[in-house]
This record gives C-alpha cells, sequence and structure tokens, in this order.
C-alpha cells in the first residue's frame, strides 16, 4: 500500500554527514501528536520510538541507497529486491515500513470503539472480536525476542501471524491489516518487561480499526 514514504531523487544534501540526496526515503509525519497515545504509550516513549528509532532506520537507509540505483525506487521497491538478501538493507527498508504501518495502527483512545462495518464478515468468520484480540495477544507474546505481531488477509480470511525482528510480510502474499510492535524500545520505558501488559493496553485502547477496513478495503 502506498504508505506515503516517497523517493524523491534530485538536488544534493547531507544525511548524518554522509553527501546524499536532499530528499531519498522521507521518514512520514506521525499521525497524532506523540502525547495522543498516553497513558497506554507515553510521549516519551513515542518520541523516542519515532524520533530515534523509527527516523534511524529511514537515515541509516538513506546512507546505503545514496548513489545508487535503490535511490530510484520507492521503499517497497527497495524491500522486495532486497528481501532474500536479509542483510542490512533490506532491515533498514523493512523496519523503515514496518514503522509507518505501526504508527498508522494506533489511534488515539476514542470514545466508543466501533468496528468498522467492512470488517464485520471476516471477524465473524475469524470467531468474533474477542478471539482476534486473543491471538493477537498469544502471537504478540510468544514472540521470541524482537518481532511483530500482524493481522493479515490470507485467502480472503483473516489470519494472525508474528514476524521476527525486520521481517515483514509484505511480499508475502497475505495482506497485512494492523500490526503490533514488539520490540522492546516499543514498551520498555512503559512496561519495562511487561510486553504482555503493553500489548493488552495496545488492543483495548489504541488499535485503529478504521485502518484495517481501509486496509482490506484496498486489496
Ligand atoms: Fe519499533
Amino acid at each position: 500500500m502506498d504508505l506515503n514514504v516517497t523517493v524523491q531523487p534530485g538536488s544534493s544534501g547531507k544525511v548524518d554527514g554522509v553527501t546524499a540526496p536532499a530528499s531519498l526515503i522521507q521518514l512520514p509525519t506521525l499521525p497524532y501528536p506523540e502525547n495522543a497515545l498516553a497513558p497506554t504509550i507515553s510521549a516519551i516513549t513515542v518520541e523516542t520510538h519515532y524520533q530515534k528509532h523509527h527516523r534511524g532506520y529511514v537515515e541509516a537507509l538513506n546512507r546505503m541507497i545514496a548513489g545508487t540505483n535503490f535511490a530510484l525506487m520507492s521503499l517497497e521497491g527497495i524491500i522486495a529486491a532486497t528481501k532474500h538478501r536479509r542483510d542490512g538493507m533490506f532491515n533498514n527498508a523493512a523496519q523503515a515500513w514496518n514503522h509507518t504501518f505501526y504508527w498508522r495502527s494506533l489511534q488515539p483512545p476514542q470514545p466508543t470503539s466501533a468496528i468498522p462495518q467492512q470488517l464485520d464478515g471476516p471477524i465473524q468468520a475469524f470467531g468474533g472480536l474477542a478471539r482476534v484480540k486473543q491471538e493477537l495477544a498469544a502471537a504478540a507474546t510468544a514472540q521470541f525476542g524482537s518481532g511483530w505481531a500482524w493481522l493479515v488477509l490470507a485467502d480472503s480470511r483473516l489470519r494472525v501471524i508474528a514476524t521476527s525482528n525486520a521481517d515483514t510480510p509484505l511480499n508475502t502474499g497475505v495482506k497485512p491489516l494492523l500490526v503490533i510492535d514488539v520490540w522492546e524500545h516499543a514498551y520498555y520505558l512503559d512496561y519495562r518487561n511487561r510486553r504482555a501488559d503493553y500489548v493488552n493496553a495496545v488492543l483495548e485502547h489504541l488499535l485503529n480499526w478504521r485502518f484495517a477496513a481501509h486496509n482490506l478495503a484496498a486489496v
């Protein structure tokens, strides 16, 4: 999907001291203020996660692709071209994409948590919303080490999967609908080692089901 992460080859500039086109892969703007997810996720966690980690992946990627043919590709194109290498360029590109998708998978707490109508059928076929949340929580907490828990569409049905480290379901034949970041940097400042508490709080208060419905409609 278009995550508004664009390639704009052209004028010269510097990325952390390395000469590079001024605008290679862009760090997308957060879709809400840094304090908008509190108290479930604090402003300092969002700031650190976005300004240090997400930005770090984008800047590292830009240093790697500067002056190469990859600088002419979209972020999705770089991921597709490097997915079999599983090297630093893939890791930084996939992490850049995964994080943009993560920020959009969350939203500030809403007064009502109505699920968009388009999701009713797929969720009922899965066994209901409680089961979706239960399996997302299980995938997120069972993921050994760093990774991601995803709600995806596979063969026209909802499915919950986990990926490790930088891996992404992009280009694997399934359609990502929502994701929860379970790298420690996503929750350690707020929840220390209590990953399950972070995951359950996100599931209850922050998941953006309208974003899931939007992704479903884009299939
Ligand atoms: Fe992260």
